[in-house]
């Protein structure tokens, strides 16, 4: 039997977020959850301190509302500034944050916010972990409305290995309630774990999965963006996880049954 701890999420209503907040309060634990929607808001701090009163470890799970690079390293690096700030001031412990597999290996977009967000975190006076996750499965959806225009969606050609919000969410709780699971910086050994789904996906095979299961007219088109530096690296496999990421399921098309 696991202490019972206390764990502010920023980022509770997100895809992710929604799972960790669920996941930790079916495992007893005490939860603080913060987004804008309850007054918390990580990138000017309102709230912060009074949210993080007594927290032990925080799990930071938010997102800003634009993939555009510069606006998500601005919403991503103040976010790890106030929390590392408002945390330490606080007495926070540790935080666990999550990532992008691959994110290093790009040199634009929001895979570079995220390599900034990652810096930030883990020079801060607080112990990170980081758990760098691969897409997740409800991003599909995401990214077939992002390339909706009339009767066609153009989504990215990819190589990915899908994983469930929820399996992200299982192992950042882990990782947040069992302080000897993995190195934090500040420690001897890397503080940067990944995790993934049980196979390699081909994302436009998986965007018109989805619309068939969801009776979605909507005809899908393979693209590659040729003002991105980094196209090439989507298709040729930058985005897989390693081999010593945790990988599980449920598949894609597993979790669209259960879901649908
Ligand atoms: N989506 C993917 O496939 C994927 C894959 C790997 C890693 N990740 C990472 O996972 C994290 C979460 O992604 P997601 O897709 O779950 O995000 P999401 O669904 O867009 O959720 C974002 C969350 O952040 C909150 N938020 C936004 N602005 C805020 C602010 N200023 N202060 C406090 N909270 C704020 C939102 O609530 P309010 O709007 O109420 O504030 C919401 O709870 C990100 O770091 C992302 O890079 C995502």
């Amino acid at each position: 039997m696991q202490a019972r701890r206390k764990i502010a999420v920023a980022g509770a209503t997100g895809r992710v977020g929604r799972h960790v907040v669920d996941v930790l309060k079916a495992g007893g634990h005490d939860v603080v959850a913060m987004s804008r929607s309850s007054g918390v808001d990580v990138v000017t701090g309102d709230g912060l301190a009074e949210a993080l009163a007594g927290v032990e470890c925080v799990i930071d799970v938010a997102s800003g509302p634009s993939p555009d690079q510069e606006a998500a390293t601005e919403f991503f690096t103040a976010a790890a500034r106030n929390l590392h700030e408002a945390g330490e001031r606080a007495g926070v412990r540790r935080m666990v944050v999550v990532s992008m597999i691959g994110c290093d290996r790009f040199t634009a977009g929001y895979n570079a916010a995220k390599v900034a967000h990652e810096r930030v975190m883990l020079s801060g006076p607080i112990p990170v972990r980081v758990l760098r996750a691969a897409q997740f499965h409800e991003f599909v959806a995401q990214l077939v409305e992002w390339g909706r225009q009339g009767e066609v969606s153009y989504v990215p050609k990819m190589r990915t290995q899908l994983v469930a919000a929820r399996t992200v969410a299982q192992a950042l709780a882990d990782l947040a309630t069992d302080p000897e699971t993995a190195p934090a910086s500040g420690s001897a050994g890397t503080p940067i774990l990944e995790i993934a789904g049980p196979r390699e996906e081909n994302l436009v095979d998986m965007a018109i999965l989805l619309a068939g299961r969801r009776g979605d007219p909507v005809k899908i088109d393979g693209v590659s963006d040729p003002a991105d530096p980094d196209r090439e690296l989507y298709e040729t496999g930058a985005l897989l996880p390693g081999p010593d990421a945790i990988l599980a399921g449920p598949t894609f098309e597993e979790w669209l049954g259960s879901t649908s």
